[in-house]
């Protein structure tokens, strides 16, 4: 079968935050929205289908998780990563960003420091400052276009902190860190006694020939000493469905971590959560190639018309995911006329690099995850509004 990713859906009237916050954000409406990771497609339609085939049972009661759900997480672990994952290993949270918050108040103690490596997904810095935690960063290297881990900071930085929170693959920067870069991550937080939340939500969007490697993998020390965040929200296009995934292999750290969530009942997900992550992972291989294949496409097109039209502004081409982070330093603006730039002149609505850390200043965040004409249109706009500018 083919999936029509071309197809323009109107999000209007779904209360869907890429839209409904464009006026609370930039005081306008009249912006293509580029920002918030979700894509633009529809769901996949065996999810949609699962959905819809539960509600011709009227009663929405409370639902566990059947067997089938944590069969349908085992087998796509093993099958697209060759990561073993048992049912006592599954933890459900409703969100990734929720999830990463209780482990942190599993496992850690107000004012622990926490690291970071920036530019980094904002909320792993409001998360560990709304949650009184201190906050350890260990900024990123841009190194020939691409970020690398600064791994002699890394080892200093990390002494004394209680958490590392990897971002594997990285967003904003789009990057697949290399085997060496994680083996020296897993070992020397072994050594420190610093454990690893490996927010891995991106992993399925790795883009060929890229392989995602969870950090779980990488050798038993890793595996035992860390919690590994997955979802099928991103890849399949079903946040909103909030249901995501913590893998704990240690037992003595799923005791602690089940033992703060039975205290609030905080793994209790809705009628269509389950259903709909089994639905992803049962059925999803075949989507989610051609979803990639749209992708790369569109991050081919966006790369080479910036090349063309916006020399100045170049895009650092992500190895996983829709997000295109893209280096305006050139131009030489600060960031408040970078994004005046981007908003009053070009109409676009992106994520403003700074809010990934100071060292995201001159970048912005674009996602590319729209039908090709919603792109070429914005890309329109941004090369007339970069004609002006010159
Ligand atoms: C690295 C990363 N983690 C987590 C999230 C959000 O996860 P959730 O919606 O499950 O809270 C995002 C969304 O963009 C993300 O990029």
């Amino acid at each position: 079968m083919t999936y029509d990713f071309d197809k323009v859906i109107d999000r209007k009237g779904t209360s869907a935050i890429k839209l409904d916050w464009l006026q609370d954000m930039w005081g306008r409406t009249d912006l293509i929205p580029l920002w918030v990771a979700d894509m633009d497609f529809a769901t996949a339609p065996f999810i949609t289908q699962a959905i819809r085939q539960r509600l011709d049972n009227p009663v929405l009661g409370y639902t566990d998780k059947p067997d089938s759900y944590y069969r349908a997480i085992s087998n796509w672990a093993k099958q697209r990563y060759g990561l073993e994952v048992k049912k006592k290993h599954i933890n459900f949270v409703s969100g990734i960003v929720p999830g990463i918050g209780m482990a942190l108040n599993a496992f850690t103690e107000v004012g622990d420091k926490i690291l970071i490596q920036p530019p980094v997904y904002g909320p792993f810095t409001w998360l560990t400052k709304r949650n009184g935690r201190t906050l350890v960063t260990n900024p990123l290297k841009l190194v020939d276009g691409t970020y690398r881990m600064d791994m002699e900071h890394f080892r200093e930085q990390v002494k004394g902190c209680k958490v590392f929170i990897l971002c594997n693959p990285h967003n904003p920067g789009g990057i697949v860190w290399t085997e060496e870069e994680l083996q020296q991550v897993a070992e020397i937080c072994y050594e420190e006694g610093v454990l690893v939340f490996s927010d891995e939500i991106h992993a399925d969007l790795t883009l060929p020939p890229r392989k995602h490697r969870p950090f779980a993998m990488i050798s038993e020390k890793a595996k035992m000493n860390c919690v590994t965040f997955m979802s099928p929200s991103k890849a399949f296009n079903m946040p909103g469905l909030t249901a995501s995934h913590a893998l704990i292999f240690n037992p003595d750290l799923r005791v602690k971590f089940r033992k703060f969530m039975d205290a609030c009942e905080l793994d209790l997900g809705h009628v269509f959560a389950f259903l709909a992550v089994e639905a992803a992972y049962s059925h999803g291989t075949e989507w989610l190639e051609q979803c990639l294949a749209y992708i790369q496409g569109n991050i081919d097109y966006v790369d080479a018309f910036l090349k063309e039209h916006t020399p100045k502004i170049k895009a650092i081409r992500p190895q996983a995911s829709y997000l295109v982070w893209l280096d305006c330093r050139e131009m030489g603006l600060s960031q408040e006329a970078l994004n005046d730039f981007f908003v009053d002149k070009a109409h676009l609505a992106l994520n403003d690099g700074a809010s990934f850390g100071a060292e995201g200043e001159g970048f912005m965040r674009l996602n590319v995850a729209s039908p090709r004409s919603v792109l070429e249109q914005a890309m329109n706009q941004l090369a007339d509004a970069y004609a002006q500018w010159q």
